[in-house]
C-alpha cells in the first residue's frame, strides 16, 4: 500500500498515472483540503501539515508516502526526510519521497544520484522554464538542483500565485485560461521573448490545465508534465526497494481517497477533473 499526499486535488493527476502504471498496487490518497492551497503559506505551516499527512498515511498502513505536491516537496521533503523521519518511530521501516527528483532528472537528463556536472552535457546551455506556486518558486529548489547538474542551463522561474487555488475552486475555463496566459506572458517577458527549450509544470494542479499552457507557450517549448515522469521513477524505486510495495489491506479498495476536508464537497469537485473518480471519505479524527 502506497500513500500519496497533496494539499488538495492536484496530486490526483499523479495518482491517476500511478494507478494506471501499477495495476497490482493499492494506493491511499490523502488531500489536505482543510488547508489548501499551500502555495502562499509560510514554510513552517507547510512542514507541519505535511508531517501530519505522512503520519496519518503511515498509521493507515502505508510504508511509503509520495508527496504528490511540489510545494510540499520543495518545502517539507528535506526536513522530514533528514530530521523528522530518522528521529521517529518510523526510522528504517518507512520512507517519504518527493516529486522534484524525477522532474529534475528529466529536465537535465542526469540521474538524481549524480550531483555534479558531467561533461559533455548535451543540454547544458538550454533555457528551462519552471511554473509553480509562490512557495515552490521562493524555495529555489528547482534552479538549485538543476544547476548542480547542469550549471550552464538558464532556469527562469514564474510563480502563478492564483492558479492552484482557482483550479481547486473549480473556476470556469475562460478564467483559468486568462490566469495561465498571464503567467506565460510574464515568463516570456523574463526571457525577452526567447522560447524556453523546456517548461516544467512544477505544480501537480497544472496538468489539469496543461492544454492551456500548451496553447500559450511557444510550440518550440517542450512541456515536462510530472505524472508519467513520477510513475517511471517510482517504478524504478520499487524495483530497488520492493519491501515498500509489499503491504496491502484486503478490506480496502485499490484506490482509496481520503480528505481532511468535507468529503461531499471534495468528491463533487474532484469529478470536474476526473469524472469516474470514486468518492472521498473524511480522514478519521484519530488519524489527524
Ligand atoms: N499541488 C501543489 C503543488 O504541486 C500545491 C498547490 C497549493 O496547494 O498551492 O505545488
Amino acid at each position: 500500500m502506497i500513500g500519496a499526499f497533496d494539499s488538495g486535488h492536484g496530486g490526483m493527476t499523479v495518482l491517476r498515472a500511478l494507478a494506471r502504471r501499477f495495476p497490482d498496487q493499492q494506493f491511499v490518497y490523502l488531500g489536505d483540503h482543510a488547508h489548501v492551497p499551500y502555495g502562499d503559506r509560510p514554510s513552517h505551516e507547510i512542514v507541519h501539515f505535511v508531517r501530519e499527512g505522512c503520519e496519518a498515511l503511515f498509521a493507515l498502513g502505508c510504508r511509503l508516502v509520495l508527496l504528490a505536491c511540489n510545494t510540499a516537496t520543495c518545502v517539507a521533503a528535506r526536513p522530514l526526510q533528514r530530521e523528522w523521519l530518522p528521529a521517529s518511530q518510523y526510522r528504517g521501516t518507512h520512507n517519504i519521497l518527493g516529486i522534484v527528483a524525477p522532474t529534475v532528472e528529466a529536465a537535465t537528463q542526469t540521474p538524481w544520484g549524480v550531483t555534479s556536472p558531467q561533461y559533455p552535457q548535451k543540454y547544458n546551455s538550454d533555457v528551462i522554464a519552471v511554473f509553480g506556486t509562490t512557495r515552490t518558486i521562493a524555495s529555489g529548489v528547482f534552479p538549485e538542483e538543476i544547476s548542480k547538474r547542469c550549471p550552464r542551463i538558464r532556469v527562469v522561474q514564474q510563480a502563478c500565485p492564483d492558479l492552484a487555488g482557482a483550479i481547486e475552486a473549480g473556476r470556469p475555463p475562460d478564467e483559468l485560461d486568462r490566469i495561465v496566459g498571464a503567467c506565460v506572458a510574464d515568463l516570456l517577458r523574463q526571457t525577452g521573448g526567447e522560447p524556453p527549450h523546456r517548461a516544467i509544470l512544477g505544480c501537480t494542479h497544472y496538468p489539469l490545465v496543461e492544454d492551456m499552457f500548451r496553447r500559450h507557450l511557444p510550440s518550440f517549448t517542450r512541456l515536462l508534465s510530472q505524472p508519467d515522469l513520477v510513475a517511471d521513477s517510482l517504478e524504478d524505486y520499487l524495483v530497488r526497494h520492493p519491501a515498500y510495495a509489499a503491504t496491502s489491506d484486503a478490506s480496502q479498495p485499490r484506490v482509496r481517497l481520503l480528505t481532511t476536508g468535507v468529503a461531499s464537497d471534495v468528491s463533487r469537485q474532484a469529478k470536474v477533473f476526473w469524472p469516474e473518480v470514486a468518492e472521498f471519505t473524511e480522514l478519521a479524527v484519530a488519524h489527524r
